[in-house]
């Protein structure tokens, strides 16, 4: 086992760090930059169904329900196809409308998770296409699909899941692209540039990645808090949901993650000087209104921790900490925010001597209701 960790003290660590190949593993072959283009047979041997469709339909448990948040933002702002997120346990239980011009995706690492599968085999039985984000190759949800995309993240053995989450998300990114393409919503520039920044990432993440030492040093500092808020907007509120899960799963800290504007219908009755508020706030994403809800904690003497983009000067004289990733594209910016929250919930959960890669009560594949 120590030989498959890799050197690193757990799997969870190992996948952390293993993220800007298994990036780069998943566009390999897809984005093909020179060319401009991006080529994926699930998507080319389908297209019509794509083009033609009223809605896309994103299934999903856990995780990577989160990733079909984030895809949510990324489709509609780039290929205008509207979108609906469903949590597969909900979705398959609720006599939800679904035709025949309906796409539904259905994301899974394991390809084996009990309710995803139950919701594609209902959608299948109303007529709707099915296109499968999985990681695990020739797994149920894989061969149950009618076509899709593997995420090419190679195994994952840590419960609490990484690199399938940001790996999922680059599935779907590309998707999107290419769909925006096809339907001409986004201009040739522009999609160069995605797809330059895109190749981009992977060095980026290795970036963020070097935060690990001020990410322990803030673990240390509030590994004893009893309950953590994570706020984001736009494409990074999907990131808080998931940082706020991550520590949930492995450090038993109970956790919230809150689109930031809403802070104020609820959660801001929390906070005192006893709750740690991480707060997402890159440069590009209602930056100024993110600011303001900053304010809005330090006034009630909330502790912040910020996300911010690389040279931020406003986040750092509100907040109590900052740790700064890359500038990127908005589109992209989920794949660089979400390693500092792995991270830190790593760090902590370690620090608390929990068990990491095997928390109490949670499997890495629900497959049974
Ligand atoms: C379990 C795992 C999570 C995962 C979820 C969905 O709860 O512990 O990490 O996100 O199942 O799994 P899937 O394999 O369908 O992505």
């Amino acid at each position: 086992e120590q030989i498959e960790k890799g050197g690193y003290e757990h799997f969870m660590l190992k996948e952390i760090h293993e993220q800007p190949k298994a990036i780069q593993d998943t566009y390999r072959g897809r984005l093909l930059r020179n060319e401009a283009i991006i080529k994926m047979a699930g998507i080319e041997d389908n297209m019509k169904k794509f083009l033609n469709a009223n809605r896309i339909i994103v299934v999903a448990c856990g995780t990577s329900w989160h990733a079909g948040l984030v895809a949510e933002y990324i489709f509609e702002d780039l290929a205008r196809i509207p979108v609906e997120v469903e949590y597969a346990s909900e979705f398959r239980y609720r006599n939800p409308v679904i035709t025949e011009n309906d796409v539904l995706i259905a994301i899974s690492q394991s390809g084996e998770t009990a309710d995803t599968l139950a919701a594609i085999k209902l959608a299948k039985s109303k007529g709707a296409f099915v296109f499968g984000v999985c990681n695990v190759v020739g797994s149920s949800i894989a061969r149950e699909s009618h076509a899709g995309a593997y995420t090419h993240a190679g195994p994952e053995i840590g419960v609490a899941s990484t690199k399938a989450f940001t790996t999922q998300i680059t599935v779907l990114t590309l998707i999107a692209l290419r769909l925006a393409r096809a339907k001409g919503t986004i201009s040739s520039s522009d999609f160069r540039q995605h797809l330059l920044e895109l190749e981009m990432i992977p060095g980026k993440v290795e970036q963020a990645l070097k935060s690990d030492d001020l990410i322990k040093n803030i673990a240390n500092i509030y590994k004893d808090a009893k309950n953590m808020l994570y706020l984001g907007r736009g494409f990074n509120f999907p990131v808080a949901l998931e940082g706020a899960l991550k520590l949930k799963e492995i450090s038993y800290i109970h956790a919230e993650g809150y689109p930031a504007a809403e802070m104020k219908h609820g959660p801001i009755a929390l906070i005192d000087e006893n709750m740690p508020v991480i707060v997402i706030a890159t440069k590009k994403g209602h930056y100024e209104k993110v600011v303001s809800n900053i304010q809005e904690i330090k006034s009630r003497k909330g502790k912040i921790i910020g996300i911010v983009t690389e040279g931020d000067v406003q986040v750092r004289q509100l907040a109590d900490h900052v740790i700064e990733v890359p500038e990127s594209l908005e589109a992209l910016s989920p794949l660089l925010t979400t390693i500092p929250l792995q991270l830190l919930s790593y760090h902590i959960a370690v620090m608390l001597g929990k068990n990491v890669d095997q928390p109490r009560n949670l499997a890495k594949s629900v497959t049974v209701e």
